[in-house]
This record gives C-alpha cells, sequence and structure tokens, in this order.
C-alpha cells in the first residue's frame, strides 16, 4: 500500500527549477534511498515533502491526505518526520528536553513515556546524557538525538538527509545499523546519501535524481550493479 505519493511535483526557487515532474511513491514499511550529487535536489525533495518548500506543480499525499496543500504543522501530524541536513537540535536544551519536542504532535502526546523508552533503548547514550546540553553533544550523539526527536513524534514516515555526514566510520556504520533496525521495525524511510555503497545496503529501493530530474530507479541491488549510477552520475564514494 503506497504510503507516500509525489506525482509530477515540480519546485522552485524563483526563476530556477530545482525539481521537475517528479513522480513516486513509497510503500508503508519500505526503506528506500534518494542518490544523487551535490545540488541534485535531494534535499529540496525533502523539504517539499515536509511542506518547508512549496510546491509549483503537482501533488504530494500522504495515505488519503494531499500534503502539498497543507500547512508543514499539520503535515507532522499526518506522520511525516523530517531529520533535516543539519540536524537542527535547540542546542542549548537537554538531549531529554530536545526528545520532548520531538513528541509535541497530538498523536504523539499519548505515547510520550513509551517513545521515551524506546528511543533510550535504541540509543543507551543519549540516556546516559539526558541532562547535557544537546549543543555539547558530539557529531554523532547529536545526530542520534535528532533521529530520536523525529522518534518521539510516532512517525509513519521518516525522512533522513545525509545522516552520515561528518561522522566517524564507525559512527556512520552504527547510522546505518540504525535505518535497518528502524525498517524492520515497521518505520517507513526516505533516506537522502551520497554514501551509496553503504545506504543501499539498508534499503530496498532507490531513485537517482540528477540535476532535478529522476534519472533511473529500481531495487537496491539493481542500483548496486547499475554502471549508470556507480560510474556516470556518482563517482565512486562508499
Ligand atoms: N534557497 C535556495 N535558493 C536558490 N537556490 C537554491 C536554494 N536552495 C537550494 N538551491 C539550489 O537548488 C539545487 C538543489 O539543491 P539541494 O540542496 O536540493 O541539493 P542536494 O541534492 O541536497 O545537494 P547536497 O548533496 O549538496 O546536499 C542546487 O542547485 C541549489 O543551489
Ligand atoms: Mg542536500
Amino acid at each position: 500500500m503506497s504510503l507516500l505519493t509525489l506525482e509530477n511535483v515540480s519546485v522552485s526557487y524563483g526563476q530556477f527549477r530545482a525539481l521537475r515532474d517528479i513522480s513516486l511513491s513509497i510503500n508503508k514499511g519500505e526503506a528506500v534511498a534518494v542518490l544523487g550529487a551535490n545540488g541534485a535536489g535531494k534535499t529540496t525533495l525533502l523539504r517539499a515533502i515536509s511542506g518547508m518548500l512549496p510546491v509549483h506543480t503537482g501533488r504530494i499525499t500522504m495515505g488519503e491526505t494531499e500534503i502539498s496543500a497543507i500547512t508543514p504543522h499539520r503535515i507532522i501530524e499526518t506522520g511525516v518526520a523530517h531529520v533535516p541536513e543539519n540536524r537542527r537540535l535547540f542546542p542549548g536544551l537537554s538531549v531529554e528536553a530536545n526528545l520532548r519536542l520531538g513528541a509535541y504532535p497530538r498523536h504523539a502526546r499519548p505515547f510520550f513515556r513509551e517513545q521515551l523508552e524506546y528511543v533510550y533503548t535504541l540509543f543507551p547514550r543519549l540516556k546516559e546524557r539526558r541532562h547535557q546540553l544537546a549543543g555539547t553533544m558530539s557529531g554523532g550523539e547529536q545526530q542520534m538525538c535528532a533521529i530520536g526527536r523525529a522518534l518521539m513524534s510516532k512517525p509513519q514516515l521518516i525522512l533522513l538527509d545525509e545522516p552520515s555526514t561528518g561522522l566517524a566510520p564507525i559512527i556512520v556504520a552504527q547510522v546505518f545499523s540504525l535505518v535497518r533496525k528502524i525498517r524492520s521495525e515497521g518505520y517507513t524511510v526516505l533516506i537522502v546519501e551520497q554514501s551509496v555503497r553503504q545506504v543501499l545496503k539498508v534499503v530496498d529501493r532507490a531513485y537517482l535524481l540528477e540535476a532535478g530530474h529522476l534519472q533511473a530507479s529500481g531495487s537496491a541491488q539493481e542500483m548496486l550493479d547499475s554502471k549508470t549510477v556507480l560510474h556516470s552520475y556518482m563517482g565512486i564514494k562508499s
């Protein structure tokens, strides 16, 4: 069953068309990657889904709800959680206060205790450091906190924008195994990544964006085997 659907979506920054005629869909329970070089439009795509950018033409639906026509606040209420490129924690608030803020959507509030325990089980480090100011956590810990905060909203769909950026290889491996884990627990994940080989090991399918167009799509294995993906467009980065 399709959870998220984009139909002929175009997004512009002024005169510049950053996304052109994008159609894709994500089924409930799937993990899907969006690949593409710098400037391809990956972040723009996630921003359009979470309502931070208006859709110029086309439509985006979450289940039965047309989310391209409603405010970002109401989009969160439909179960979309966005972990942005630069994490956007509140640095002067504690880890736990940041997590608490993630639980503000109405549907998430009754599950606050339960989700907090879930997040602390997923990331014992966050529990140890729950009173530490988020801004003083290491890069990897802040990424965990940002993902934890998204999970606090009890989302149906998690959007992850390059969660591996700036992290040491061992922490990157942890981030990818986390993606695998939350997917196995039934969360639907849309992840943007430039670490192509690693992300393709943890997702079901992927789309390749090039200069605002969808250039290719396929199963993770097809994309791994695709010379187009690994050579022509991506260079090789693993
Ligand atoms: N606020 C903005 N105003 C004008 N152009 C923008 C704006 N934000 C992004 N762009 C342009 O839109 C295009 C797509 O940007 P986007 O951030 O979506 O790329 P990306 O695929 O996420 O790249 P990266 O891998 O570097 O994060 C780029 O050419 C970028 O310069
Ligand atoms: Mg980006």
